[in-house]
């Protein structure tokens, strides 16, 4: 009898951008587009698997049946994340949160005065770190690093102080990588730090190099 090899888990993935209030008409992003968490998530859910897909805000659609969770800030997608995450087989978190929010958030929208405007940031909670310092033996926490320069290092750097079993660096000198693109280039390292590069491909073609990793280590 053929089952779907992630049939029965339960799987949560982050995608997207978060926004940061500074008023009520403008915010602090970036440039996430969110395909590469909801290729994850579709490819995952093709596996059989059961997948929450927490989001920030993108235009990007899902294709597979999942319960999508939809959230704006980091506060709110580690909110989501906490909720989630403790029944959670396997946990892949793609979005990029933002590291910094205004301390403040202007009730009113901010009026133009002097030439300059001095905005004090203050520092998000690292949702990757959290949820690897609460993870349990038989989960599986999977992050991403986006480097611009010793990148290795610092993926490998990472996966040791967040804990993780898999990270997935993705570099920004690779022309057709990152952000926007509809295609990606990636290593993967895993805990014994053995490094697995793979071609530039569509983001759909490494979520299902991703999924191969993760089922390879998978308990
Ligand atoms: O340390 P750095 O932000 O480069 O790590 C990137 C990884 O951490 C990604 O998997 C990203 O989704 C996650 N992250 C997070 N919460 C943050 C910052 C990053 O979950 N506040």
């Amino acid at each position: 009898k053929y089952t779907l090899p992630l049939f029965g888990k339960k799987v949560m993935v982050t995608a997207g951008p978060t926004y940061e209030a500074i008023d009520p008409v403008r915010f602090i992003g970036n440039h996430s587009s969110g395909k590469m968490g909801f290729a994850m998530a579709d490819e995952l859910a093709k596996l059989g698997a059961d997948v929450t897909l927490i989001t920030g805000p993108t235009a990007q659609k899902e294709n597979q049946t999942l319960l999508r969770i939809d959230v704006v800030s980091a506060q709110q997608m580690l909110e989501a994340c906490t909720s989630v995450f403790f029944e959670a087989d396997i946990t892949i978190m793609c979005a990029a949160v933002a590291d910094y929010r205004p301390k403040e958030i202007a009730n009113q929208k901010i009026k133009k005065q002097a030439d300059s405007l001095v905005l004090e940031l203050e520092k998000t909670v690292d949702i990757l770190a959290t949820l690897g310092r609460n993870k349990k033996e038989n989960q599986i926490l999977v992050g991403f690093a986006l480097e611009t320069h010793d990148e290795e290092n610092y993926a490998k750097g990472k996966l040791e102080k967040k804990n993780l079993d898999l990270v997935v660096l993705n570099s920004l000198n690779d022309n057709g990588a990152g952000f926007k693109s509809d295609t990606n280039k990636i290593t993967i390292f895993n805990k014994a730090l053995e490094r697995t590069v793979f071609e530039m491909k569509s983001k759909t073609e490494v979520a299902k190099d991703i999924c191969m990793a993760i089922l390879k280590i998978s308990k």
